[in-house]
Formats: structure tokens, C-alpha cells, sequence
């Protein structure tokens, strides 16, 4: 089968990797791309909210199936404009038409989703535009840290944690009344803080039947000891050691199974990813969000896990075929590390060539911010590469990951030198 992936970074060199290896896949395209997806894809030069252009373009390349990557296009409805054009409607697809990616769109909506489908979440109350006095009276009677989060997307920008009451009364104003994350911050939520230790859960599902993909560790923050600003996520583990299976039961049974049966009670029909943003408080998982896609960059750790013919589980979802479907994971640990470019989350400057890229057996080298300038490759972006080392415990995974990172470099490169180390030890866990 034509396969056509959507997307531009890591998570997508990592799904067109996976996707690839499978002896249903006939020609597989990734628009736009990167230098990495052009190793084991063909490149098309379409953005991923270009949806006429995409439709036209599955059309003359007999795509019978499109994988959508990042969150933006499920968003603004690329399902749901697939689906209302007689020349596009019987193209399988994994991803959620827009009903469902509210479950990511708005946080407000969210949150109402789970109090209705009694997922267990930190509480919250939300705020709009003109309401910012009273948010600021509510703020003062909540007990710090304070979490603010804008109700639609901001790019991984919209959770704002701050234990100033000052600080975060300034900050729901700015968001409120000056649009600090334009429309995505006319609704506020202020929620519970939760203390405890995240995970990222992925499910793919059909709306009726599920599997569970390997659960993963992302880290957010830019610096060593997760300090600093938030970034899209600068590594991943998985397994990670507190997702034991009698962990995994109670995410199962209070988390997936309600949100599952939740979404077809409200009549929303869903084939696609659900990753689930949890915490672990002592033991009980606690959803921060929901995402209607992979992360990035845990499904680089992900898929260096899965044994399974993984577009065979895809084309299970896109057509509603998932009851009795298993996925083999492989007991080995995966580790990504993301070298980006200096000052990301930041200004960063793009156009570096990038020194040390060849074909690796054991070490995968995904690309993300890449593209191909005449002869070299040269960074494009923020994150610029994922390197996943695999191996029977975590220290090997590292030692095999840290040991690729070495040997890559352009001007300006960075990356966390702990990823992984806070699992052994954590007094959380
Ligand atoms: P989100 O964009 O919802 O993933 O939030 C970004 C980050 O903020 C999360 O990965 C958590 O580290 C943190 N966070 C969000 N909500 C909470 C919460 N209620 N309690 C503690 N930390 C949170
Ligand atoms: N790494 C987190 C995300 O993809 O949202």
C-alpha cells in the first residue's frame, strides 16, 4: 500500500523508519519531510496544514492511507476535510477528525471530558477574557506551586508553574487581557499542582479497541537537573522502571478504558494516537493532558521498541479492526538524546553543516530540524537530531547513545548529558 506520512520532525523519521520496514508498504512519502525521512522516504515539498494540495496530491499518487504526525493539522480538521470530499473519503487515515483533537485543541475541554468520564485529573477552574480580576482573587486562595495553562495550542508554550503569587497573577492577566498566546489564551485554566514523577502513555486506538505501545520518559526542561525553560522535550526513555504492570493496570483500568468509552458515549468517533500526559503521585495516575498524536521525542524511543509489523496495527486502526490485535515490544531499553541547536528553546541560528552523520547499525540517528543543502546536510531547526541507543539496561542504552553524540557536532550543538540518570534513585519512585 501507498502510504503518505504528514509531518516534519523527529517523530516522523522515527514512524517512516517503523513504517518502512513493513511488507505491506509499497512507496511511502513524508510531506515535507526532512533530510532524515529522504533516507527512507520520498520527500514532497507540501506543508502539513496544505490540505487541498495534500488531497490532490494522494489522489495522483494512489495514497490509501495517511498518517498525520504532528497535532496542528488534526486540529484545523484535516480528517474531517478528507472525509467530506467524495474523491478523498475512502483514504484511510490515522488521526481524529476535529471533534477529537479537542481532546489536545482545548485544555478547557478537555478537562470537562474527563470530570464527565471520571478520569482521574488535578482539579481546575477556568477563567476567560474580562475575568482576570476574579482569577486573580482565586489565585490568591490556592495553595502554591500555581499552574496556568492557556486552554489551546501555544507550541508547547502555554503551562506557565510558578510558586509567586505576584508572577502569576501578572501572568493569567497577560493572558487573559493581552493575548499573550493570542486566542489560544482567551480561556485560562488554573489548576491543582500535582507532585509526583510524568510518564507518557500512547494508545492507538479505533474507538472501540485499543493497544498499548511502550511507555516512554520525556525530558522537558533545556538544562541538566530539568532546570530551565520547557522545550518540545530534549530525550526519552522507555521502559521506564515505576511503569510496572500493576502501575500499567491502574492507567488501564482508570485512564484508557473511561477515556475510550467516554469518546464513544459522546458520539466522537476516534482512530488515532491518544497519548496520555500522566503523573505518578505515589502510586496513582493523575492526567496533566491529553495529545491526539505521538510525542516527540519519545516515539523515537518508542518505535526502537516495537517488534510488531507496526503499519499492520495502523491499518487495523484507520479501519476499525483492532479488536484482537497484539503488538510485541522488545524487553530492551531505548534512550534518545536530542542535540539541538545552540539557544533553543531561544533564538538559534540554522544553516550549520553538521559533521559526523553516517549510516549507524545499532545506534538509530533520527533528524528532525534537518534539511539536505547541496552536498551537506545542515541543521533547520530547534532540535535538530535524535540518537536512540538500545540496549539491555539503561546504563548500556546510554553508553550507546552518548557514544554516537560524541561524534556529531556542528556549531553551536547542545544537548542534556543526564537523560536517563533520574531514574535511578528517584525518591519519587
Ligand atoms: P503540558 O503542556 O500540559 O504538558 O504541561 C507542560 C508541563 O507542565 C508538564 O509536562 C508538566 O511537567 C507540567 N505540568 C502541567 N500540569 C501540571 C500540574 N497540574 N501539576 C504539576 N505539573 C504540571
Ligand atoms: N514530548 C512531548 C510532546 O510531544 O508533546
Amino acid at each position: 500500500m501507498n502510504v503518505l506520512l504528514v509531518g516534519n520532525g523527529g517523530r516522523e523519521h522515527a514512524l517512516a523508519w517503523k513504517i518502512k520496514q513493513s511488507t505491506h508498504c509499497s512507496e511511502l512519502f513524508v510531506a515535507p519531510g526532512n533530510a532524515g525521512t529522504a533516507l527512507v522516504a520520498k520527500n514532497v515539498a507540501i506543508g502539513i496544514d496544505e490540505f487541498e494540495k495534500l488531497g490532490g496530491f494522494c489522489i495522483e499518487n494512489k495514497i490509501e492511507l495517511v498518517v498525520v504526525g504532528p497535532e496542528v493539522p488534526l486540529v484545523k480538521g484535516i480528517r474531517d476535510y478528507f472525509e467530506q470530499d467524495p474523491n478523498l473519503k475512502n483514504i484511510l487515515m490515522v488521526g481524529p477528525g476535529k471533534a477529537g483533537a479537542q481532546l489536545e485543541g482545548s485544555k478547557d475541554f478537555s478537562k470537562q471530558f474527563m470530570i464527565r468520564n471520571q478520569v482521574p485529573t488535578a482539579k481546575a477552574k477556568t477563567f476567560y477574557t474580562g475575568q482576570s480580576a476574579e482569577a486573580s482573587a482565586y489565585l490568591a486562595t490556592c495553595q502554591p506551586p500555581l499552574v496556568l495553562k492557556a486552554d489551546g495550542l501555544a507550541a508547547g508554550k502555554g503551562v506557565i508553574i510558578t510558586s509567586d503569587l505576584a508572577e502569576a497573577q501578572a501572568t493569567i492577566h497577560e493572558m487573559l487581557e493581552e493575548k499573550k498566546f493570542g486566542d489560544a489564551s482567551s480561556k485560562v485554566l488554573v489548576e491543582e499542582f500535582l507532585d509526583g514523577i510524568e510518564l507518557s502513555v500512547f494508545v492507538l486506538t479505533d474507538g472501540e479497541d485499543y493497544v498499548i505501545l511502550p511507555e516512554a520518559k520525556d525530558y522537558k526542561r533545556i538544562g541538566d537537573g530539568d532546570t530551565g525553560p520547557n522545550t518540545g522535550g530534549m530525550g526519552s526513555v522507555s521502559p521506564v522502571v515505576f511503569a510496572t504492570p500493576s502501575f500499567m493496570q491502574k492507567v488501564e483500568e482508570r485512564i484508557i478504558k473511561p477515556t475510550i468509552a467516554g469518546l464513544k458515549k459522546e458520539n466522537i468517533p476516534f482512530k488515532g494516537f491518544i497519548f496520555i500526559g500522566l503523573m505518578n503521585v505515589k502510586g496513582d495516575p493523575f492526567v496533566i493532558e491529553y495529545n491526539t498524536r505521538m510525542g516527540d521525542p519519545e516515539t523515537q524511543s518508542v518505535m526502537a521498541r516495537i517488534q510488531s509489523d507496526f503499519l499492520e496495527l495502523l491499518i487495523a486502526a484507520a479501519k476499525g479492526n483492532l479488536k484482537g490485535m497484539k503488538i510485541e515490544i522488545d524487553p530492551q531499553v531505548a534512550m534518545t538524546i536530542v542535540m539541538a541547536s545552540g539557544g533553543y528553546p531561544d533564538h538559534y541560528e540554522k544553516g550549520k553543516p553538521i559533521q559526523g552523520l553516517k549510516d549507524r547499525h545499532e545506534t538509530l540517528v533520527f533528524h528532525a530540524g534537518t534539511k539536505i543543502a547541496g552536498e551537506q546536510i545542515v541543521t533547520d531547526g530547534g532540535r535538530v537530531l535524535g540518537i536512540t541507543g538500545r540496549g539491555k539496561t539503561l546504563v548500556e542504552a546510554h553508553t550507546k547513545a552518548y557514544d554516537i553524540v560524541a561524534k556529531i557536532s556542528w556549531e553551536g550543538a547542545y544537548y542534556r548529558s543526564d537523560i536517563g540518570q533520574d531514574l535511578q534513585g528517584n525518591p519519587k519512585i
